[in-house]
This record gives C-alpha cells, structure tokens and sequence, in this order.
C-alpha cells in the first residue's frame, strides 16, 4: 500500500469548506481499491490565526511541510488584513520558498458548463506561469513616505535560470500534448529588457524542441486571440503577472472562477508541490455552502498525478465530469446545487466506478 503524506491548508473564506470537500472525495478514491492511502495533517494557518498570533507561519512551520509528499491548499485572504500581508505571509512564502517555479494552469470548458463563448467548446489550453520571480519578486520599495515626493518601486527580476527553466518546462509539457504547440507571450515592444530576454531564452531552448511548434503574441493581443479564436492556442508560456491575469480570464471563459485549478511545481521534486484553486477566499459566499468544490477536485486529481496515482486521478476527472454534464451546479454555474451536493455526486459516481487497479 502506498502511502502519501499530504499537508492540508484551507486557510481563509471558503477555502476550508472547498478543502474539506477535496479530502471528501479523495477518501472515496483512497478507499475503492487505489492501492495508497492519504496520510493528512491539517495546519490552522490563516488570517485569523495571524490575527491572533502575529505570523501566518510558525517558527519551523516551512521545514515540517518540507516532510510531507504534497500540499492542499485552499486560499487565503482575509477583510481584517491587508491582501499584500496575507499573500506574502502564507502563499508566497511557501511558493517562493520550496522554489514552487512552474505554475500549471489548465483551462478547459467541462461538460454541460456554459462558456461566455459561443466556440467555448474549443477552449482547451494550459497556461504556465512562472511563478518564482518577474514581477512577484518582492524587489521594490518606498521612499519620502508621505511626502509630495513619495516615491515606491516594483521591480521586475527576471534571471537567465529562472526563464531558461520554465521555458524548458513549458516546451517539455507542451511535446506531451497532441497539438504540440507552444506560444511564448511577453511584452517584449514595450519592455525592452527582461522581456526581450525573455523571448531570446524562448528561441535558444527552441532548439531543443523542434518538434513543438511555437508562435509568439504580446500580452494585449492574446487576450484578444484568447476570445476570438481560442482553438488557435494550446499551450502559454509567460511571466508571473501576465500569465496571473491570462488565467483569471482563462477560467472566466471556460465557465467559472469556481472550477479553474492549478499546480505550483518544483519539478526537481527537492521540495513537496502545492495544489489550489485558482480562486480566493470569496467572501461573499463564506459560510454560505455554496463554494463551487469542483476547481478543488480538479486541483486533487491533479495533485494524485503529480504523486504518481494516475489511475485514481483519470477516475477523479471522469467523476468531475460526469456530474457537470449531470447539471449538478453551484449557483456560479447557474445551478442550485451545493458543496456537499456536488461532493456527494462525485463521491457516488467514484463509489460505483469500475475498479481503479
Ligand atoms: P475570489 O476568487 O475570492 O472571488 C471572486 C468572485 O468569484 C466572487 O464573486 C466569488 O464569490 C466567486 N468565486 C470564487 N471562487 C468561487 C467558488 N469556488 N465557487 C463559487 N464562486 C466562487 O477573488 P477576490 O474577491 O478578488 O478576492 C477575495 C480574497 O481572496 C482577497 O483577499 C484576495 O487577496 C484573496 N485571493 C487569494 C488567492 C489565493 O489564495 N491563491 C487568489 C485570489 C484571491
Ligand atoms: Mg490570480
């Protein structure tokens, strides 16, 4: 019997209740003759424990998650504090600091869900983020606070490593898929430095791919590819801000915030992965049981691919399917349906499911 150790953070608003339901059908899957059980410890940070404590991470809080497989993570971000202390006091810190690089982000229009788009159906793409540095890399700062003169900065970090490497993921996941088709998006006309880094590193480890088929677009313009003609896409490579809001609007066309998932990979495997829906906290629908489980479950199968249980995974997605083109929804898809409705109906379809193994 396999044994996984999974690290569980549902941290703020609804992120506990779409965990609670994620580790709901992962039990199921775990129970029906998987051949590996879950080995799960539930950690309490979030913003209320911060409120009380005065740090989201405890003293040696990153070193015990280094002892588990994986970690399931909710969301966090709370009305009570700042979104730029809770974001760099949970997520980033164990993102950043377990070198959580790749960020794999698919979108896709599942069945019986309704895009905004008419050809909605031809969405089916998978954005990678970079998820280390650009942007995000915390390089700034204020200066004359307060003054006339204040002045804060941003700056973006972009290391010939840090793009080489994601590139290479990129091409690497996008050899695995039919289409074979990889578009490198920047802004590369208007930032004239890291970006057009950014797009010579693209064309060096090109080389090593030619059986991938690129294309490249600058940031503005995919989001209009993105709506017009979305079968002309496969898979995205870009930076940490632009492919942060490229997959917002990704999810927003496949249906709903509330089902789009993501993987934030160390593929070097030194550290454990961290596997969450894309969407935050919700706090106009906390408490309410109405979260949307289905960006978690997508989340869970793909966490079982990452720890190698393949089959339990295909079984997860077949299940998740199953039930939206069942029309069991959350009222973000225009249903009635609850959390524990829509859980209950993949947990049953797994229940009765061919056996796994
Ligand atoms: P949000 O994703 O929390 O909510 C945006 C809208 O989508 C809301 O109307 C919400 O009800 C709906 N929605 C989101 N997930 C849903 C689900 N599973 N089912 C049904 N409807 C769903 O984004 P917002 O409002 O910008 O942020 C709220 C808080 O979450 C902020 O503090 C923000 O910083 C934090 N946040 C955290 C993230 C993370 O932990 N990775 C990601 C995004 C936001
Ligand atoms: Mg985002």
């Amino acid at each position: 019997m396999r044994t996984h150790k999974i690290a569980a953070i549902g941290a703020d608003g609804i992120g506990p209740e779409v965990i609670a339901a994620g580790l709901e059908v992962l039990t199921a899957l775990a129970n029906k003759d998987g051949g590996f059980r879950l080995e799960v410890e539930h950690f309490p940070w979030s913003s209320a424990y911060y409120l009380e404590h005065g740090h989201y991470i405890p003293e040696g809080g990153l070193e015990r998650l280094k002892q588990f497989d994986a970690i399931f993570f909710g969301a966090v971000g709370s009305q009570q504090v700042p979104d730029h202390v809770s974001l760099w006091g949970l997520r980033l810190p164990i993102a950043q600091g377990f070198d959580q690089y790749a960020n794999v982000r698919p979108a896709r229009v599942l069945p019986g869900v309704k895009s905004p788009l008419t050809n909605g159906e031809d969405i089916d793409w998978v954005i990678i983020r970079e998820n280390s540095e650009g942007e995000y890399s915390g390089n700034g700062g204020r200066a004359h606070r307060g003054l006339p003169i204040e002045v804060g900065t941003e700056v973006a970090v972009f290391t010939r490593a840090g793009v080489e490497r994601i590139h290479r993921f990129a091409f690497e996941l996008a050899r695995k898929r039919p289409a074979k088709h990889l578009t490198l998006v920047t802004k590369s006309n208007a930032q004239r430095f890291g970006m057009v880094m950014w797009d010579e590193i693209f064309y060096e480890v090109a080389r090593d791919y030619p059986d991938v088929r690129t294309d490249r677009e600058l940031v503005d313009a995919v989001t209009t590819r993105m709506v017009l003609k979305p079968k002309s896409l496969d898979v995205l490579v870009a930076t940490n801000l632009h492919a942060d809001i490229l997959s917002d609007l990704a999810a927003a066309l496949s249906g709903s915030l509330g089902i789009a998932p993501t993987a934030n990979l160390n593929p070097e495997r030194q550290f454990p992965s961290m596997f969450e829906p894309i969407h935050g906290s919700a706090f106009d629908i906390t408490g309410k049981g109405v979260a949307n489980p289905i960006a978690t479950f997508w989340t869970a199968s793909m966490m079982l691919e990452h720890l190698g249980e393949t089959a339990a995974a295909q079984t997860l997605m077949r299940a998740v399917e199953a039930v939206t083109a069942s029309k069991v929804h959350t009222p973000d898809l225009g249903g009635k349906a609850n959390t524990a409705d829509v859980t209950r109906a993949v947990c049953d379809y797994i229940g009765n499911a061919a056996p796994q193994a």
